[in-house]
């Protein structure tokens, strides 16, 4: 059966538009059953209209609190029967109830190559520490900081005139491989995960 997919992103929005051309080409045989944004002022919110995928605003800073927002967002997320949920882009730290109820069908991608450069700024971090190697990964979520099971990584070298942008848009350019191609996999149930490993077929 044709899997539902959700993405939940926070901003610009380049994953995702990688994500509706791989639909589009059908290279994932899948539907986007919505976009789920915390922030007004995406521009993730305009790619998918212009698609014409509902669009789901759970605006952060309409919240008293940070429980009530999470409590908000899990119902936006069952609301929209997920098979997978896509954080691509997404710019918070998910809570458990939410982590814990997608357990195994939520996939991160996460702009360095873990466990290295976790959180934010992973290409300033991987320029601090002056790598010769940097990259992406897609991994399944679990509730540790960018921790959970390894599903892809691709990488790039590092140049020395590199800034952080320009390591970040080399970075970008797999990401936007990395990550249809994870959610390809999983939509032809060719993952499983075993303990930390996750095993593709
Ligand atoms: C990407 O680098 C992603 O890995 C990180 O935030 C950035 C989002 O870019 N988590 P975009 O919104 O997909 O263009």
């Amino acid at each position: 059966m044709e899997k539902r997919i959700v993405v939940v992103a926070s901003g610009r929005g380049s994953n995702f538009q990688a994500i509706i051309n791989a639909l589009k080409r059908g290279t994932i045989k899948a539907v986007c059953g919505a976009l789920i944004t915390d922030n007004p002022k995406a521009y993730a919110i305009e790619r998918a209209k212009s698609e014409g995928i509902p669009v789901v605003l759970v605006d952060y800073a309409t919240f008293s609190s940070r429980e009530l927002y999470e409590h908000a967002l899990l119902a936006a997320l069952k609301k929209s029967q997920p098979d997978l949920v896509v954080l691509a882009g997404y710019m918070r730290i998910l809570g458990p109830e939410v982590v814990r109820e997608y357990a195994g069908r939520m996939i991160n991608i996460h702009p360095a190559l873990l466990p290295s450069f976790t959180g934010l700024h992973a290409q300033r971090q991987a320029l601090q520490h002056a790598v010769k190697v940097a990259g992406c990964t897609v991994h399944f979520v679990d509730d540790s900081l960018d921790g959970g099971p390894i599903i892809l990584q691709r990488c790039v070298r590092v140049m020395d005139e590199d800034d952080e942008d320009t390591l970040a848009e080399r970075i970008l350019i797999q990401e936007h491989i990395a990550l249809p191609e994870a959610i390809r996999l999983f939509c032809e149930d060719r993952l499983t995960i075993d303990g930390r490993k996750v095993r593709i077929q």
